[in-house]
């Protein structure tokens, strides 16, 4: 049986891959889309979610969602993103959004629901957190929540905290404090999916699908990470559906995950217990190790499923 899964997105370049995955990934069975500010403003990550979700003929409902964070100010990513949030790589209109907000859409699917529901983080956790925060006992229907988020190490968008985690940690501490079963795909192990323009090139002569050529496209327009040697970029959102879709592909811990929710340097910050320096028991697990192989080629197999 696929699993079902509500898919929470910002795109977002690397989102872009991530929907296309799971949409074409017959492991999955996408509920709905539920789409954030976060990458780009609400306005753009929505219309880029639309279009991609278009591209691919696959009916799902698309939901709009939060355009800033609990507290504090929206902020944006616009230098590995563009401004348009797709590295400039236009695509056709994809038409409109499904009537109704994110986070009710979340608890409706997640009330009726005859099975539990996985959902999946991309972007900041502001839907997700909002739905459990406004419904908690709804906890009990959801079968983990899988996150790209966080960093036990050094951060992306500030020195302690990756972008996801720094854009709404309080969303972030909703989702570790509601006590469902959590899984966090941080920065060391989206350093391990790094696709370099070789690996772009052997993906552009694989097929010429739209969607592999759009994917290709924007993939393209992402700055070499300087952070990780300047000789690819990540595709960190790809990871947390490539988990669900092919696990043996990955290794992991359990560790107990805290948020550093300060006003200081650390905000945003997920504090991560890989060794057990603390009594706090293990509440998440975090991947650690990926074969990058194995999950370029899954990439490529189904991009080249879609049309
Ligand atoms: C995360 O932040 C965003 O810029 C990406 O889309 C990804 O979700 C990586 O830190
Ligand atoms: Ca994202």
């Amino acid at each position: 049986m696929p699993i079902p899964i509500i898919l929470d997105c910002d795109p977002g370049t690397d989102d872009a891959l991530a929907l296309f995955l799971a949409l074409a990934s017959p492991e999955l069975d996408v509920r709905a889309v539920t789409v954030a500010g976060g990458n780009v403003g609400l306005a753009l990550t929505l219309a880029n979610a639309l279009a991609l979700v278009a591209m691919t003929g696959v009916h799902v409902p698309v939901y709009a969602g939060a355009d800033r964070p609990i507290l504090g100010q929206f902020q944006s990513e616009t230098r590995v993103h563009g401004n348009d949030g797709l590295g400039g790589v236009r695509l056709p209109n994809g038409g409109t959004a499904t009537p109704g907000l994110a986070a009710d859409a979340i608890r409706t699917i997640l009330r009726e629901a005859p099975e539990p529901i996985t959902l999946v983080g991309i972007a900041p956790a502001t839907n997700l957190a909002l739905a459990l925060m406004t419904e908690p006992e709804l906890a009990r229907n959801v079968a983990r929540i899988v996150v790209m988020s966080g960093a036990w190490g050094e951060g992306n968008a500030t020195p302690a905290a990756e972008f996801n985690a720094w854009s709404d940690p309080e969303a972030l501490a909703v989702l570790i404090a509601s006590g469902c079963p959590l899984v966090f795909a941080t920065l060391e192990l989206t350093a391990q999916a790094l696709a370099t323009p070789a690996d772009l090139v052997g993906w552009r002569a694989s097929g010429d699908g739209r969607c592999l050529r759009a994917a290709c496209a924007i993939q393209g327009s992402v700055p070499l990470s300087r952070r990780l040697g300047g000789t690819g970029a990540p595709l960190h959102d790809p990871c947390a559906i490539a988990w669900l879709v092919r696990p043996d592909l990955f290794t992991s811990r359990p560790a107990a995950v805290t948020m550093d929710l300060g006003p200081g340097p650390g905000r945003g910050r997920t504090v991560i217990d890989r060794w057990g320096r603390t009594t706090a028991p293990a509440n998440a697990t975090v991947l650690e190790g990926l074969n990058r192989a194995g999950f370029l080629a899954l990439m490529q197999d189904r991009l080249n499923r879609l049309p």
